[in-house]
């Protein structure tokens, strides 16, 4: 084994905030979806560390995720399926079987609808490929991180960044790009709720095939969605913020009135997220201009995009519903990146 490799890598890697949403999935296995969709990388407000190291000593990996030991062989946990699918990935471009710990920390809930698993799954490809010096370009670190968890594909580059659906079988051509960085319109921000921090009710996984399978409005929803990528597009090359505020407020109502067509029917928000649906349009009512925009994924916790020169009136608007201590103002970010050792995870023995 190559000496090289006994180096522990760490790294810091981002949720993203979807403005068109990606549902529905054309093929479940590949996590191929419907419709392309449209993203904003986050800054490291959230963030997710991941500490990795290869050894040939290791007999077998070891997965630890907020300080807890995940086994690696249940293939029915969702991160540990991921984990083992990126290594088993990772290790056959490298030509090597060395063991792997893995020690990775999230510094918001994992599971409450705040994309957790788009940054844990990207921070683990870009950690593992880094470690493995296989330094895979961001387009196959997205494909291998849109195997893993499809949203987590587009946590792989920075800004503003479109995920392609793609056409091929074998999903070669489904991969995320940033279409403009987090220099182009850095005023645009995303102003996260906390709603509700505990697990979602339905993951989105089950959300993707009760819509496929069960909604009757879903089979209009790819082509919509589509359309409005292209819109989306051009609102982000203008700089138009009305036409992005519309479009990602329809598009998240779109993807929750398929949830609720869905049979048995999905129903991710809740009565505060209803209240914050309201008082945003209220809002820009009485602004007589659209300045802010709810969007909400499988879970209650709105997210108001916005402009920085009106946060604090949105702030106020929706501090009316919400405390103000759950209200989080984050910027765009750029994607993961590698932290000096200094930050290194696997800092505590009794994990070795
Ligand atoms: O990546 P998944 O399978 O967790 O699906 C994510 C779906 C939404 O967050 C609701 C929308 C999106 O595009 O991020």
């Amino acid at each position: 084994m190559d000496k090289m490799l006994e180096e522990a890598v760490t790294a810091i890697g981002t949720p993203n905030i979807a403005l068109i949403k990606y549902w529905g999935k054309r093929d479940p296995e590949l996590n191929l979806p419907t419709n392309s969709s449209i993203s904003i990388t986050l800054d490291e407000t959230l963030n997710t560390k991941t500490s990795v190291l290869f050894s040939d000593c290791f007999k077998g990996d070891r997965l630890f995720i907020n300080g807890e030991a995940y086994d690696l062989k249940d293939t029915k946990n969702e991160k540990t399926a991921f984990t083992a699918k990126v290594l088993e990935h990772m290790r056959g471009l490298a030509g090597t079987e060395a063991g792997a710990l893995i020690v990775s920390k999230n510094s918001f809930p994992t599971a409450g609808g705040l994309a957790s698993s788009a940054s844990g799954a990207a921070t683990l490809c870009y950690a593992v490929s880094e470690a493995l010096e296989l330094r895979l370009a961001p387009k196959e670190l997205s494909i291998v991180a849109r195997r893993i968890s499809g949203s987590a594909c587009r946590s792989i580059s920075g800004g503003f960044v479109e995920w392609r659906k793609g056409s091929a079988a074998d999903g070669s051509d489904s991969y995320a790009e940033s279409i403009a960085n987090e220099e182009h319109w850095p005023e645009v921000i995303d102003i996260i709720t906390l709603i509700e921090d505990k697990k979602k009710k339905v993951s989105s996984s089950e959300g993707h095939r009760r819509a496929t399978e069960t909604s009757e409005l879903y089979q209009i929803r790819p082509k919509i969605a589509d359309r409005r990528v292209e819109s989306m597009e051009k609102a982000i090359e203008q700089r138009d913020f009305e036409a992005l505020a519309e479009i990602t407020m329809k598009d998240s109502n779109s993807l929750h009135a398929t949830a609720l067509d869905s049979f048995p029917p999905i129903l991710y928000l809740n009565d505060t997220s209803k209240a914050v649906i309201q008082r945003i349009h209220e809002l820009n009512q009485h602004e007589g201009a659209t300045i802010a925009a709810y969007t909400f994924d499988a879970g209650p916790n709105a997210q108001i995009i916005t402009l920085k020169k009106h946060k604090n009136k949105v702030i106020d608007a929706i501090g009316e519903i919400i405390s103000k201590d759950r209200i989080l103002v984050v910027g765009q970010g750029h994607g993961p990146r590698p932290l000096p050792s200094s930050e290194s995870l696997l800092g505590d023995m009794n994990l070795l």
